[in-house]
């Protein structure tokens, strides 16, 4: 290989940049030309592709964001967005690309390198975690820890007040985020898309301990959630209980988004750079790369899509058992 490409695209997430940090100076350590691609998909069809060296990402490493510059592209899903993209490649003699993002991102590579037989390696960059083949994507540690210190200094003002607490957190599709920051910030429920009843187990347990009188109660809501948002939430509760709970509700948004990386992110970000370029290098193309048990695994953009990662059972019983 010659000349790599690399872009971010989707959602950003916190280490990104330690991710092109790593592709770009892996590039230069074996002789490669590296490419920076701006917006994601849409710099390969507007020609927005650029050489980069070593210098180019310095003092990155622990900035969020991405200097690329990230977008969810509509028209790479057309015939003509790829024709155009395909045009530019060429254009630019790239012999390689290194995408980072999350499922959609993984789904335009896998239908763009097979299409044109070029090779593509993924790194899976979501807050989210929601990407099969990796126990954890880039972004997500920093993203839960954003979580649980903002749930934190939720936890003071709804004690002082004897106050329930519905705060939603992200994950359109998966309840990682909520799961982990849950456990982590001793939430008292946990509401996720890949769990069934657990609304009825709220309203349950709000029934009993509404004459126990605890201080504050934490419910931490997947954005992603089947029961609704945590206005319905709200409401409902509002209707059920009357004035026994005092309700709050609060949505934290794209401040999950941002931020310095974590160390753990900034780790696994720069493993699985390295590895990407070391993956095309060894004639790779089509794959995710990510940490399976600490160890590289490399798993196919078609598992990487479609197999819905399993909430992790024995993290529900956790979290259930010390909840109570
Ligand atoms: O996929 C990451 C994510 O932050 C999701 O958790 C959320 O649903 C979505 O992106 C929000 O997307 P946008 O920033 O485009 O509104």
């Amino acid at each position: 290989k010659e000349r790599i490409g690399v872009l971010t695209s989707g959602g950003d997430a916190p280490g990104m940049n330690a991710a092109i940090r790593a592709v770009v100076r892996s590039c230069v350590y074996y002789g490669i030309t590296p490419f920076g691609i701006a917006q994601g998909y849409e710099g390969l069809i507007n020609n927005d592709i650029f050489q980069m060296d070593a210098g180019s990402v310095k003092h990155i490493i622990h900035q969020g964001g991405t200097i690329l510059k990230s977008a969810r592209s509509l028209e790479f899903k057309t015939e003509e967005g790829m024709q155009k993209a395909w045009k530019n490649v060429q254009e630019h003699g790239l012999d390689g690309l290194v995408v980072i993002g999350g499922d959609g991102t993984f789904k335009g590579a896998m239908e763009f390198g097979e299409k044109f037989s070029f090779p593509i390696i993924g790194i899976p960059g979501t807050i989210d975690n929601d990407i099969y083949g990796t126990d954890f994507t880039v972004g997500f540690d920093t993203a839960v820890n954003t979580v649980v210190e903002a749930v934190d200094k939720i936890r003071d003002t709804a004690t002082s007040h004897n106050r329930l607490f519905f705060i939603e957190v992200m994950g359109r599709d998966a309840g990682f985020i909520a799961m982990y920051s849950g456990i982590g910030a001793g939430a008292e429920e946990v509401l996720i898309p890949e769990k069934d009843r657990d609304v009825e187990r709220l309203y349950e347990s709000l029934e009993q301990t509404s004459q126990r009188k605890k201080s504050s109660r934490l419910v931490i809501v997947a954005e992603g959630d089947k029961n609704g948002s945590v206005y319905d939430l709200e409401r409902e509760v509002k209707q059920r209980f009357g004035d026994r709970y005092e309700t709050k509700v609060t949505i934290l948004g794209h401040v999950q988004r941002g931020g310095r990386p974590s160390c753990t992110d900034r780790v696994l970000a720069s493993r699985l750079g390295v590895t990407s370029v070391e993956a095309l290098r060894d004639g790779k193309g089509g794959f995710m790369v990510g940490v399976r048990n600490r160890k590289i695994r490399f798993t196919d953009f078609d598992n990487a899509t479609k197999r819905n990662p399993e909430m992790d059972q024995e993290l529900m019983r956790v979290a259930d058992i010390i909840s109570i």
